[in-house]
């Protein structure tokens, strides 16, 4: 083929190979470019015109070359998700793919920006490819339960070797440009005009044959390497199923033809895409998504916020600290005493610390990090802050003290947030001038780590106060979920009754064990009575002895864990709980096994054996009971925030798309 030269006639501009593919000629390029909005997914429209594309320029003399280049911030953001339920459309993504690998005039991908899923498969299959520096590489179908269907396990491998495409595969991680290059999986990565230095790549590639990724031999990683990813990505995955799907496939392309590999990968992709797995997965995604929706909010602006006073460095206050400054907020961190002050500035710098050891951050980082952070016991500083957190004890006279105090010292303008887990916040807002301000921002510990922050409605709380804090919540890098004001919020509530329910299943002959197992093996994170002894059980009891008082006398009350609780055991942190901790392990005391007897013949229970099942479906039933109450009661504005709370929050299987889900409810 000879190069191409540049008096070739570019086609008419806005011609169009389907609603959402439309191309351009030049020299003898022909620049595709995908405009599907909002991400560019590969509907089956893009599908069709990306397909018309490949065969025009097959059978176009004119066409020597061809650019696929998506418009907006996306290549392509994956397979369309809404599609999945539906029967698929030809022409299928594999059928586009394998056109785009086969073609004799190369097809070059000019990556703009994400290429995830099927996006980066498409760019797979291409004979080369340049990225713009802010592009997103990856195959993150594991995190919708399912694997690429379009070729990523078989090509990955043949540009990466085994390991690097297993570990990329199999967790879903998605990574930047650089690392891209530096796998192999783009050639080129380029701060200039990505369009043109596409165009000018497939000129210079049409005087050598087509590098058809397919064809190319996979490096096989070392055998061991590749076990031990498994068994770390397995571990982690709990019983999920498409992570040890994707390691599979990687093996196989190293063993098998490309044909048999594609066909076994299709395969595994049909099957999981229908699986009860991938819907959880798939419904999750979308309520991450709707979390953010909140009627009336779409057109309020949120405040601008630059600094953020957080009110304590305890454990709370510095891991939400860590996070804003991680967010590039500047931060004014206030304790009681300089003693206090300078205690607090220990933990946030020992946080930094640890992200420099594990990698996550490097010393320029935690410098800058550092250079925009003040610690003080002066509480006159926190005059300049655009949005107050506080985190001190959780006491409605310290908080409204607290709150009357700062109602003096800051902007009248000035966003109020209070991080309660139990308290009113109404009744806190009442204690400074313009409670319209004040809303909650509900934290999970460690802050710096956990996805989740509920962020409270209150009576007063304006739209653009909760568009701010929504905001401010979202450039953390959390995930916000709105929630109305009542003891306990979304996630607490829902825990509550989790709790109680337990306690009635430990009553009814269940023990604290056996419980957590069925848990474990259904997928929480842990079994409810290792998290109560890991939270520690005086909080609850103190509530439990607050409501003592009002507690209607016909209503089922289980007494074990006040009993634990008059013994002096109350948790991992003072070694007993439900269970002992000798060297901190986890151990079933047969003290309790008694005591949990005794108080079952004390109320003439008979016990009677329970299996997993059942624990689970009452558990479960549990939860969705409170959760159809939150609603109703309109705390919760849909099912899938709740879900989304028990997930991020406490621990629930993602896989199994929360409570509300999993019992039917959304
Ligand atoms: N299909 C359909 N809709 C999608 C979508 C997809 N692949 N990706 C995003 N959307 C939708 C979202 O639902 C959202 O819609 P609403 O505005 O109606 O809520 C909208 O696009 C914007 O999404 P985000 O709010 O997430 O936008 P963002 O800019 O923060 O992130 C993104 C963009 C990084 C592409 C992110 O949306 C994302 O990670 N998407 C999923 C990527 C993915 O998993 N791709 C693999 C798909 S499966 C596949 O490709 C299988 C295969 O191998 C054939």
């Amino acid at each position: 083929m000879r190069a191409i030269d540049s008096e070739v006639k570019p086609a008419a501009a806005g011609t169009r190979f389907s609603d959402t593919v439309s191309y351009r000629m030049e020299h003898g390029v022909l620049v595709v470019t995908i405009d599907n909005p909002p991400v560019n997914a590969a509907s089956a429209t893009m599908r069709a015109g990306l397909n018309c594309a490949i065969v025009h320029a097959g059978i176009t003399e004119e066409v020597r070359a061809v650019v696929i280049i998506g418009s907006g911030r996306s290549f392509v953001g994956g397979a369309d998700i809404r599609e999945f339920g539906q029967p698929m459309a030809e022409p299928t993504l594999p059928q586009v793919v394998e056109l785009i690998e086969a073609s004799d005039k190369p097809v070059v991908a000019a990556l703009n920006g994400v290429a995830l899923g099927g996006g980066c498969e498409i760019a797979l299959a291409c004979h080369y490819r340049i990225a713009s520096r802010a592009a997103r590489i990856g195959l993150p179908e594991v995190k919708l339960g399912i694997i690429p269907g379009a070729g990523g396990t078989q090509r990955l491998p043949r540009l990466t070797g085994t390991l690097a495409a297993a570990e990329m595969i199999a967790t879903g991680r998605i990574i930047d440009a650089e690392e891209a290059q530096s796998l192999g999986i783009v050639d080129k990565v380029t701060d200039g005009d990505l369009a043109r230095q596409a165009i000018a790549a497939a000129r210079r590639l049409v005087v050598t044959p087509p590098r058809r990724t397919g064809e190319l031999a996979v490096a096989v990683g070392k055998g061991a390497d590749v076990d031990a990813l498994a068994d770390k990505v397995l571990a982690k995955a709990r019983g999920q199923i498409a992570p040890a799907e994707a390691i599979r496939l990687v093996r196989l392309a190293a063993e098998a033809s490309l044909a048999d590999g594609l066909a076994e990968e299709r395969a595994t992709f049909l099957m999981l895409r229908d699986s009860e797995q991938s819907k959880a997965l798939r419904h999750v995604f979308f309520a991450e998504r709707a979390a953010a929706k909140v009627p009336g909010i779409e057109h309020v602006e949120p405040r601008p916020v630059a600094t953020i006073g957080v009110i304590g460095a305890g454990l709370m206050g510095s891991g939400i600290a860590v996070s804003a400054l991680n967010a590039g907020y500047r931060v004014i961190c206030i304790e009681q005493t300089a003693e206090r002050a300078t205690a607090g500035e220990k933990r946030i710098s020992a946080l930094l610390d640890r992200a420099v050891a594990s990698g996550r951050l490097d010393a320029d980082g935690r410098a800058d990090r550092l250079s925009r952070l003040e610690v003080t016991a002066n509480m006159n500083e926190v005059a300049t802050a655009d949005l107050v957190i506080e985190a001190v004890f959780d006491d409605l006279t310290v908080k409204t003290d607290l709150f009357r105090e700062l109602g003096r010292l800051v902007r009248p303008d000035a966003i109020l947030a209070t991080n309660t887990s139990y308290l009113d916040p109404d009744a806190i807002a009442e204690a400074v001038p313009h409670p319209e301000r004040v809303l909650g921002l509900h934290f999970f510990s460690p802050a710096n780590i956990m996805r989740l922050v509920e962020v409270v409605r209150c009576d007063k709380t304006t739209l653009e106060v909760l568009a701010t804090g929504l905001a401010v919540a979202k450039k953390l890098g959390k995930l916000p979920v709105v929630s109305g004001v009542c003891e306990g919020f979304i996630g607490n509530r829902i825990f509550s009754a989790y709790r109680r329910e337990a306690e009635f299943l430990v009553e009814d002959g269940a023990l604290p064990q056996e419980i957590d197992k069925a848990m474990e093996d259904f997928g929480m994170a842990m079994g409810p009575f290792a998290v109560f002894d890991l939270a520690g059980l005086e909080i609850a009891w103190a509530r439990r002895k607050r409501q003592a008082a009002t507690r209607d006398p016909a209503e089922r009350y289980v007494e074990i864990a006040d009993r634990l609780c008059e013994a002096g055991r109350f948790g991992q942190k003072s070694g007993k709980g439900w269970y002992v901790y000798p060297d901190g392990k986890r151990t079933v005391d047969p003290e309790v096994t008694s005591l949990i007897e005794g108080s079952r013949a004390a109320k003439g229970i008979q016990p009677r054996g329970i299996d997993a099942g059942e624990i689970v479906s009452r558990l479960l039933a549990a939860m969705a009971a409170e959760g159809d109450a939150l609603l109703a009661e309109g705390i919760a504005q849909r099912a899938s925030d709740i879900d989304l709370v028990m997930i991020n929050g406490y621990g629930f299987p993602a896989h199994k798309g929360g409570p509300m889900f999993a019992a039917g409810r959304s």
